[in-house]
């Protein structure tokens, strides 16, 4: 017998059917409310409502469970490559090494980004900050690319999926070169997916990058850490741009401009801003956490708090180990990373955070290991962006091959009733 939820309304009662989900998840199907009764919901930030149902990502905020497709957060990290779990985000599976080596070929097939593509990055200043550019340039590959994808058509898919996953790496780091005034880096087809990505950011012209297997694992595992969180902000603008059937181009730039925000993948750069602020005055943990208690000071604790998770963020466990480790094998002595554990440990204790439940979330370490890595604070929403690109693909594939339609909210007008029309003297 399935269940059923009973909603009364000036002394009438409808009832509407609750589904349930493989992880017992229970929601209210509401489809038929306005029909029914003529009012619906409202839920500023849809902090209680669902927009979908998908099979791509599971997380549990009260018990701090993350998985990918079934798989926990900490086997991928640990046991997998970012381009074995974006085929398994976006195909469902883990690839076979067959499948993976080719999916690693076909994506090498489309590393070239057309030569026009300079001149529209040439027509920013030096100073753009780079997730506009990036925004920007994933857009206008559309242009390059006209043809919007037959999602009915598995090898068009397949090759956008590709292409998406090939491009957008490059241009990623173009937005770096620029800020640089260096030349822009061709993908190079004998090396692998992360390998390349320190090596279209790095290299020089007068001499080969120098690549190391622990940048190369550290952001191997960064970039795994980032690739999908169900439906977040920057997710959910995806899903809702392509759901009008714009093309994936256009929703996973539209992804890049949500993410872009200080509340959400801005976070990373807001959060190494933060220590170093705290750093250059004499690292006064205490008045940070006072300003950020302070409800007449807009301030807050970069990278603490998260909409869903209400205990530690499982990433942000995995990103400290990381970040020690990392630190400790570079030989890089970081007093952010010292400040950033006082912080964190002050906070844990405080009785604001925690009658909040507010934890370390993704962010708040992850900007010590990019900084480590000699990537530059204004770069760590770009990294973001190109870890979460493999989720935003899968969720967008998801959204059209189960033929969702258009987003489209209601409302409730608090506005002006009916006015007549005359001109004010
Ligand atoms: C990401 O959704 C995702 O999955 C996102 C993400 C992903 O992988 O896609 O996980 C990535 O975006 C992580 C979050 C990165 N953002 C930050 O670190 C920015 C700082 N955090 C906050 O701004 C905040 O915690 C949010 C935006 C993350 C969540 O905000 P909510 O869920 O809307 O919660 P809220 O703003 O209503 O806060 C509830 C209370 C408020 O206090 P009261 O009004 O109850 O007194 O907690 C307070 C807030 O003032 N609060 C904070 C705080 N976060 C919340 N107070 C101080 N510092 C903070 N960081």
């Amino acid at each position: 017998m399935s269940k059923t939820a009973i909603l009364e309304i000036d002394g009438k009662k409808y009832e509407f059917p609750v589904i349930k989900g493989s992880e017992n998840e229970e929601a209210i199907n509401i489809n038929k409310l306005r029909d029914l009764t003529g009012a619906i919901t409202i839920d500023p930030g849809f902090k209680n409502s669902g927009s979908c149902t998908s099979g791509i990502t599971f997380l549990d905020g009260e018990l701090g469970i993350l998985r990918y497709r079934g798989y926990a957060i900490e086997d991928l990290a640990d046991k997998a490559s970012f381009l074995e779990v974006s085929y398994l985000l976006i195909f469902g599976e883990l690839p076979t090494a067959a499948q993976l080596e080719q999916f690693e070929t076909d994506i090498r097939k489309h590393t070239l980004v057309n030569e026009e593509m300079k001149g529209i990055i040439d027509g920013f200043p030096k100073t753009a900050h780079p997730m506009g550019v990036l925004a920007a340039l994933t857009s206008a590959l559309t242009a390059f690319n006209p043809k919007s994808v037959n999602v009915e058509n598995e090898k068009e898919l397949y090759q956008a999926v590709c292409k998406t996953m090939g491009k957008f790496l490059v241009i990623a780091t173009w937005t770096y070169r620029k800020s640089m005034g260096y030349p822009l880096n061709y993908y190079d087809n004998t090396k692998g997916y992360v390998e390349n990505f320190m090596r279209l950011m790095f290299e020089l012209p007068t001499e080969p990058y120098k690549s190391s297997s622990v940048v190369i694992d550290a952001l191997d595992k960064l970039f795994i850490l980032h690739a999908d969180h169900e439906q977040n902000c920057s997710t959910s603008t995806v899903r809702m741009v392509g759901s009008s059937h714009a093309g994936l181009f256009a929703s996973i730039s539209a992804g890049v401009s949500a993410l872009w925000g200080p509340l959400h993948g801005g976070a990373n750069q807001a959060v190494l801003e933060m220590l170093e602020e705290i750093h250059q005055n004499g690292g006064d943990t205490e008045k940070y956490l006072a300003k950020a208690k302070d409800k007449n000071d807009p301030f807050r604790l970069m990278g603490f708090g998260h909409r869903v998770y209400k205990n530690f963020d499982p990433r942000a466990k995995i990103i400290k180990k990381a970040a020690n480790e990392v630190l400790g094998t570079l030989g890089v002595d970081d007093p952010i990373l010292e400040i950033a554990k006082k912080l964190e440990a002050a906070a844990l204790e405080d009785e604001y955070f925690k009658a909040r439940n507010l934890y370390p979330n993704v962010d708040f370490y992850s900007g010590i290991i990019y900084r480590a890595l000699g990537i530059p604070t204004d770069m760590f929403t770009v990294m973001f962006a190109i870890g979460r690109l493999p989720g935003w693909i899968a969720q967008w594939k998801e959204m059209r091959e189960n033929k969702e339609p258009i987003g489209r909210p209601r409302q409730v007008y608090t506005g002006a009733p009916l006015r007549e029309f005359k001109k004010p003297v």
